[in-house]
């Protein structure tokens, strides 16, 4: 029988965090406050404890896992590598496809892989409760199972389209003992602002970060610190555990070389821990196609420019280099929820800017048709966000046919679907459009940035 599956045994896990800030051609350029001036680690610690900020500035290259977030992470790690044979006979493409399948995590993706270690080193920093923001609900998910896990208290602040969209989301996170709130709310300065002058607004994830961030800091305690599922250099560290798993797993399989490797990019997590070891050998004169994949409705790395930008509505956070359609811009409400962010993780972004990723948009309807099709093929139903990888994937795998080439395509299966059938309901109800971000949208979003420093668009050229 062939092999659709590559399993690592908890003996073969990574022992270590790989940090792409250590090998980038270009430098990361730092966190800016609102003078201007370089945000210094002392000014992040009302916000997050310094174990985690000092990973946040880190420059080393390899960041050991402790013995006890490897055993928190072994509930469900090393997660498998498939074989998508059923995918490629479908295709009739000579390409080989291989998938990491993050949907095997108890709240169902890829974000529990940073949110038991940040809950972790919360704790050890004497943190009793963490807030933070929630998309899709994924994320939402995996901080309270990963504050359950480390014994933390936890509150979620859910955009109020996904709020609405996904009941079950909430039911998961409250069996994991969280409170999960719809945003803008008014429990806060900012949710109370918004509110006032948008009642009816779908929300963001601007808007219920800075209700996160607004709740932490404003705890006169100080036992409240904030959490990131995405976008941070720590966050993207975590996840890079996914592509050091399937390096291994590959090898095993005997695979010598990967062609192309495929991430869906909402914040760039998922993304930048499938792709980031592989960026490391294009540095080191690999010859791989990375390609993160966002919607063509909110279209930050393929129509925003690289920018000093706030990463919430509310300017709350510091000045981050990243590519940006403005820390204002409320995304037309597609059914990814997880997709729409205004900006991209620094370190994806500075990657960009190098020419070592080749970013792509998709419409949302071709995104479920790739779903729908990966479904009927290999009988996981994932995730929207989800959907943009395998859409890429089939789109390359084509593009392998016509060219009669056997190449490797791997991408990153970061969720499972299964909270997400509202938007398959009206995908076959054919209740979703396409949606193209027109160009005068994004200038009027842009204009929120304006007069803010501008980062170096500095490269090597040698991609
Ligand atoms: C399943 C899934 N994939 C991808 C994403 C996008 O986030 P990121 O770009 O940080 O991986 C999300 C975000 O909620 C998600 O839930």
């Amino acid at each position: 029988m062939e092999q659709t599956k590559i399993f690592l045994n908890e003996s073969e896990m990574p022992r270590q965090w790989y940090n792409l800030a250590a090998d980038l051609p270009t430098p990361l350029q730092p966190p800016l406050g609102p003078d201007g001036k370089p945000v210094s680690p002392d000014m992040l610690a009302p916000v997050f404890p310094m174990n985690l900020i000092e990973q946040e500035v880190s420059a080393e290259r390899w960041i050991d896992i402790p013995e006890e977030v490897l055993a928190l992470l072994s509930k469900w790690r090393p997660s498998p590598l498939h074989r998508a044979y059923a995918l490629e006979k479908a295709l009739g493409t000579p390409a080989k496809i291989y998938y990491k399948n993050e949907s095997v995590s108890p709240p169902g993706s890829h974000k529990p892989n940073t949110a038991v270690p940040q809950a972790w080193y919360n704790k050890q920093f004497g943190i009793k409760k963490l807030t933070t923001e929630t998309g899709a609900g994924q994320w939402g998910s995996a901080l309270a199972f990963a504050c359950a896990l480390v014994g933390l208290e936890c509150k979620v602040y859910m955009v109020r389209i996904s709020f609405d969209q996904k009941p079950f989301r909430k039911l998961m996170m409250q069996t994991w003992g969280a409170t999960c709130i719809a945003s803008p709310s008014s429990q806060t300065d900012p949710g109370r602002g918004i509110l006032a002058k948008m009642p009816d607004t779908p929300g963001s994830l601007g808007i219920a970060i800075s209700e996160a961030i607004w709740e932490a800091v404003m705890d006169k305690k100080a036992e409240t610190r904030y959490s990131l599922g995405s976008v941070l250099n720590h966050v993207m560290l975590h996840q890079t555990i996914i592509g050091l798993e399937a390096k291994k797993q590959l090898e095993k399989a005997g695979v010598k070389k990967v062609d192309i490797v495929i991430g869906c990019a909402g914040g760039g997590s998922n993304f930048a821990g499938l792709s980031f070891p592989f960026v490391a050998d294009k540095i080191n004169g690999a010859k791989i196609d990375i390609i993160p994949v966002e919607p063509s409705s909110c279209p930050t790395m393929t129509k925003a420019p690289f920018v000093y930008d706030h990463g919430d509505t509310a300017k709350m956070t510091p000045l981050l280099p990243m590519y940006s359609l403005g820390h204002d811009f409320i995304p037309p409400p597609i059914h990814a929820g997880g997709l729409r962010y205004h900006g991209m993780a620094p370190l994806v972004s500075q990657a960009i800017v190098e020419g070592l990723l080749t970013p792509r948009a998709i419409h949302q309807l071709e995104c479920y048709e790739a779903a729908v099709f990966f479904a009927k093929t290999e009988g996981i139903i994932c995730a929207p966000e989800t959907s943009h990888a395998i859409a890429a994937v089939i789109q390359e795998a084509k593009k392998a046919k016509e060219e009669g080439k056997e190449k490797v395509i791997l991408f990153n299966m970061s969720g499972h679907g299964l909270m997400d059938l509202t938007g398959y309901e009206k995908f076959f109800a054919g209740q979703l459009v396409d949606y193209a971000l027109p160009e005068e949208e994004i200038k009027k979003s842009l204009q929120a940035i304006e007069g803010l420093p501008k980062p170096s668009m500095a490269k090597t050229g040698k991609w």
